[in-house]
């Protein structure tokens, strides 16, 4: 293709992807088949790769990401981001309201908007187009996040306008849908993730990735509530963020004029109910003045502004009827009580269970059973249930008293002096536990063993595993048993069961999951002993000398080594060739790269970090971009073309992954 032909083809898909984008996002109107705008998204992509002098700020091929950062830069906001001074109480807001009377007397408007409960952000336009977006950071100064909010469909990268300011901000709130929040959990609890508390933490989670192709998979959009500007096309805020939503931008309906307070408590009342059936989280309402020359003239205190308030709703309750008590039993034997109750609409989901934490929570509630309950939702994905409805109780209702054999085993339970918590001391025989204690040793952190919990569930339903040693005697006649194993996963399983011989023996020590022993503690102690040997014979006083170990952490390792199953476990791990000694870094890892700087780029066999790894424990030294100081351009498959020829004009030499294998002969 020509190069005018191929300019004018890549202005042409970007103005029909953008239209195209406009309308699905903003308008949910889908004018083209997924396969047709995926095509056009394909065609565009191979013509900027080929013609990247006609790339621009506002393609669409921005929005899946592309070079992964080191670090945000830090940028200092042109208008300092002010927070907004809020309150619970209705009363407060009469007295914002006499204090703006007082000032301006009876001749003015008030904007009702919803208070999104996300995280704030400014977008910078010049010349109609997205340049820079920066979160709030300290008010002053924020991170410049723009990559990773280009993602963002619903948020605009050029604005097709004639009349707009030659350079404006516009801020809002970015929030994650409340439907995609519950998807984007589930998947994480599979793939063995800790779970985002909150929508609000995995928005804020979501932008501050390093790399913008994850985030443009987090269902994250945007809605603007404030215009900030030299040129703005009108005295008042109301009319602006109309005309902001004309040029494109998300700005919701629910925005409201009210022509005095008793309006605004009206949108109150409607908001507080409605709230429940938004896909999004708010968290109270904002009352702005609505003229500029008002606002004015009320001015600003040292941290918000005077024309505004929040008003910030209650944690969601509702009563829903309590069914049973179940108690679930976890890896470390702890008890924990959940409650399953009628199901109930909540905030936006369908509550079904609470958890109780302990007996003492139970207690302080003074639960019966068959009690109506009243649930809130705070910032926690699971709800809480905060007290009982008494006037719904009869006397048929029986108090609640907490098991005292575990659930599981029928072993007594053990509550020890100062802990909340129920434990069955059962540990080696207790199913959920020898479960758990697995799982947690073949965790990502810890063994790495490639094997997920309904695998291990099945083995040890089969009677194939009943401690994490059983796992180094599995064979592949074993897992062939299993439904849904092939050649493959089955080869796969024993290779990383393998693999995780080599893994260091702080890492072992931590599998092993002795109480209290989290990955700190077993750094310090693998390398104040050593040895395991060293270590399984020390005695109290020897550990308790040891940095940070105090006599809880002693106890609890005396404990165990004590115990015979655990010395039969270790023995037969240490047989199986696990390490069980430190290994110091510079014997294990000779600085064959030393002094050499690498820029990885493309796709390899092994990951991408496992190839940075490598490098760094060698010695060498990872950049993120080609520069005259790289010594190495380490090129893998579908890298992209500037890349290698950037490396070509400045003479770096450009190996292979093989190459690099061969350099440190591993
Ligand atoms: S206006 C000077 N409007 O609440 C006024 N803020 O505590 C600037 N927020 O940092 C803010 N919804 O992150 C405004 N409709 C809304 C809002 C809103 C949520 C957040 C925003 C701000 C915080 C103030």
């Amino acid at each position: 293709m020509k190069q005018q032909e191929a300019k004018e083809r890549i202005e042409k898909l970007i103005e029909e992807l953008n239209r195209y984008n406009y309308n699905y996002y903003q308008l949910s109107k889908s004018e083209v088949s997924d396969f047709e705008f995926d095509s056009l998204m394909l065609e565009l992509q191979n013509l900027e790769k080929q013609f990247p002098e006609y790339a621009k700020a506002d393609s669409p091929t921005q929005r899946v990401g592309g070079e992964i950062l080191k670090s945000f830069k830090t940028i200092k906001h042109r208008y300092p981001m002010l927070s907004l001074g809020n309150t619970y109480s209705r009363e407060d807001l009469f007295e914002f309201d006499q204090r703006i009377r007082k000032q301006l007397g009876d001749n003015f408007e008030y904007v009702c908007e919803l208070k999104f409960d996300g995280l704030a952000i400014g977008l910078n336009y010049v010349n109609g187009v997205l340049i820079q977006a920066v979160t709030r950071g300290d008010g002053m100064q924020g991170d410049d996040v723009t990559a990773n909010v280009k993602t963002i469909h619903s948020i605009p990268l050029k604005l097709d306008f004639k009349e707009i300011p030659a350079d404006f901000e516009i801020r809002g709130e970015i929030v994650m849908t409340l439907s995609g929040f519950q998807k984007l959990n589930e998947q994480r609890v599979k793939e063995g993730k800790a779970p985002f508390a909150n929508p609000r933490n995995a928005a804020s989670g979501s932008l501050k990735m390093l790399d913008a192709k994850k985030v443009a998979g987090r269902p994250l959009d945007c809605y603007l509530y404030y215009l900030l500007g030299d040129n703005l096309p009108f005295d008042s805020h109301f009319e602006n963020m109309e005309e902001a939503r004309r040029w494109g931008f998300k700005v919701s309906k629910s925005m409201k004029k009210a022509k005095n307070i008793e309006a605004v408590f009206d949108y109150i009342d409607y908001w507080d109910k409605e709230r429940n059936e938004l896909d999004f989280d708010i968290d109270g309402i904002v009352i702005k003045v609505n003229s500029y020359s008002q606002q004015i003239n009320l001015g600003l205190t040292a941290k918000s502004p005077r024309w505004a308030i929040a008003y910030k709703f209650k944690a969601a309750q509702v009563t829903t009827k309590l069914l049973s008590i179940e108690y679930q039993v976890g890896r470390t034997g702890a008890v924990t009580p959940v409650a399953n109750l009628e199901p109930i609409h909540l905030a936006g989901t369908t509550v079904k269970r609470a958890s109780l934490h302990n007996a003492d929570i139970i207690k302080s509630l003074d639960l019966h059973y068959n009690d109506y309950v009243k649930v809130e939702k705070g910032g926690e994905i699971i709800p809480k249930i905060v007290g009982v409805d008494l006037e719904r109780r009869d006397n048929s209702q029986n108090p609640i008293s907490f098991i005292d054999k575990c659930p599981e085993c029928g072993t007594s339970l053990v509550r020890r002096e100062g802990e909340a918590a129920h434990y069955c001391p059962n540990e080696y025989h207790c199913p959920p536990q020898i479960k758990g204690k697995i799982e947690h040793f073949v965790g990502r952190k810890m063994m790495d063993i490639n094997i997920g919990e309904a695998t291990i569930s099945a083995l040890f339903e089969r009677g194939l595993i009943s401690n994490v040693a059983d796992l180094y005697e599995l064979n592949a006649e074993d897992l062939m048993s299993l439904e849904g194993f092939q050649r493959k996963s089955v080869d796969n399983l024993l290779k990383s069961i393998e693999a995780s011989k080599n893994v260091p023996f702080e890492k072992v020590l931590f599998s092993l999951g002795i109480r209290f022993v989290g990955e700190t503690v077993a750094r310090k102690l693998a390398v104040h002993f050593e040895t395991i040997d060293k270590l399984r014979t020390a005695t109290f006083m020897e550990l308790v000398m040891v940095d940070d170990i105090g006599e809880r952490i002693a106890e609890s390792l005396i404990d165990y080594f004590n115990d015979k199953s655990n010395q039969k476990i270790i023995d037969r791990l240490i047989s199986y060739g696990l390490q069980f000694e430190i290994v110091k870094s510079n014997e294990r890892f000779p600085n064959l790269l030393q002094g050499k700087s690498f820029v990885v780029s493309g796709k390899f066999v092994k990951s991408r970090d496992e190839i940075k790894k490598l490098i760094s424990r060698y010695g060498g030294k990872n950049l993120s971009s080609i520069s005259s100081k790289t010594d190495y351009l380490l090129a893998g498959d579908a890298m992209g073309p500037s890349k290698l020829k950037k490396a070509e004009a400045l003479k770096i030499k450009i190996i292979s992954e093989e190459e690099l294998i061969n350099m440190i002969n591993i």
